[in-house]
């Protein structure tokens, strides 16, 4: 591949060498089994973006236990023995193309579309409707129960449990979902975390459980093996929230994440982009201050498509890595189109008119080519 592209040169995280800066962003595609177990299709899915020359992939938020984890059907899960053997096969078609990938963790909390009663911090409703194409619950939230501190030791050992799976299922980390108003981020945010208890209260309360689930992932893990954190400030059911202390936030949150042993550091922007939500909204950048506070590799994210915002963002040292999301789902070859100057094509939400499946992507294709 032709080096001339900031985004294009080698870099690593711990100890793993990442071949360019271009991450495949999670993205959940509800095209697992009924029971959670990721299929073939998934498999190929994939590995094309391994193909395609992606330094790095991270597969889409894996819910973490059986109780009230699981954010959507056929959301794929890293609780069984089926679940393992299904990623297992992912990361082999993946590491057959010397692709790196990382299995994010993710709890819904009060955001779950799929348990018959979701449980968060404190009987807040969420703002919004649920989304759209995944599964069959819509309309608006209920009021969640209340996570008593017993349920709180569940949720730790469900995300070590599923972290020591993603090991022996051969990835290369684990990412831990704290953003976009799931359950970590409905700890870590005022509004929706009213207790009273050591994970309410203060913001370095707040964090405490994502601190803890860190700590334990990465106290449980050979030195190769990396974990890392997923943050933002927007959320799935309000893209418009912002860090109320700003800066002053910011350095708690990546301080403390940092402290507990995060390998690297990804804000996510979705919806609004980079130049909008990686900024408080004083207009301090977030992902440079992050790479300068703790010295950990950070991913930036939101429109990364742009390559030559990405290429900025790498030369300036904002960040480390530029992950992608919508646009890669139709360039997964994108880092090949990059190095050789050809057009990356365009993401068109037209695209998610059977559904967000991979499945349904395909059958959008077919149609589109006719
Ligand atoms: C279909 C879809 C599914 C997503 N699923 C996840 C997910 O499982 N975990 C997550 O952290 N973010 C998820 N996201 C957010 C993306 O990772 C990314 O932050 C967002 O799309 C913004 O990046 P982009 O501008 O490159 O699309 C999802 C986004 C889309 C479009």
């Amino acid at each position: 591949m032709s080096q001339t592209h900031p985004v294009l040169t080698k870099s690593a995280i711990r100890k793993l060498d990442i071949g360019n800066r271009l991450v495949l962003a999670p993205m959940s595609r509800a095209s697992a089994q009924d029971d959670g177990v990721p299929t073939k299709n998934m498999a190929n899915y994939y590995s094309e973006f391994a193909k395609g020359g992606y330094g790095l992939l991270i597969a889409e938020g894996a819910f973490t236990d059986n109780k009230f984890s699981q954010s959507y059907s056929n959301q794929p899960g890293m609780v069984t023995d089926e679940h393992q053997s299904g990623w297992r096969e992912v990361t082999e078609k993946v590491k057959a193309h010397d692709g790196r990938i990382i299995l994010q963790l993710i709890h819904a909390g009060a955001l779950s579309q799929h348990v018959d009663r979701p449980h968060a911090p404190s009987a807040v409703r969420p703002q919004g409707n649920m989304l759209q194409g995944y599964g069959h619950k819509q309309g608006e939230y209920p009021i969640p129960e209340i996570l008593s501190l017993q349920d709180v030791e569940e949720i730790k050992r469900g995300f070590l449990q599923a972290s020591l799976r993603a090991q022996e299922a051969g990835f290369d980390g684990v990412e831990i979902h704290c953003a976009n108003g799931y359950l970590l981020d409905q700890f870590l945010t005022d509004d929706t975390n009213k207790r009273d208890d050591q994970y309410g209260g203060s913001l370095e309360n707040r964090i405490r459980l994502t601190c803890e689930i860190i700590r334990d992932a990465r106290q449980n893990a050979p030195d190769d093996f990396i974990v890392g954190v997923r943050l933002s400030q927007a959320k799935a059911n309000n893209s418009d929230y912002f860090w109320p202390n700003g800066i002053a936030d910011a350095e708690i949150i990546f301080g403390s994440v940092a402290n507990a042993g995060a390998d690297y550091i990804h804000l996510a922007s979705e919806k609004n982009g980079y130049a909008y939500h990686s900024y408080t909204k004083d207009n301090r950048n977030l992902t440079e201050y992050a790479r300068e506070l703790t010295g950990l590799p950070v991913i930036a994210n939101g429109g990364m498509q742009d390559i030559e915002l990405a290429n900025s963002i790498i030369a300036d040292s904002k960040a480390d890595f530029v992950s992608i999301g919508k646009t890669a789902m139709i360039n997964p070859d994108l880092p090949k189109k990059v190095a050789s100057n050809n057009a990356v094509q365009d993401f068109t939400f037209d695209m998610f008119k059977f559904g967000v499946s991979i499945e349904a992507q395909q059958k959008w294709q077919v149609e589109a080519k006719n």
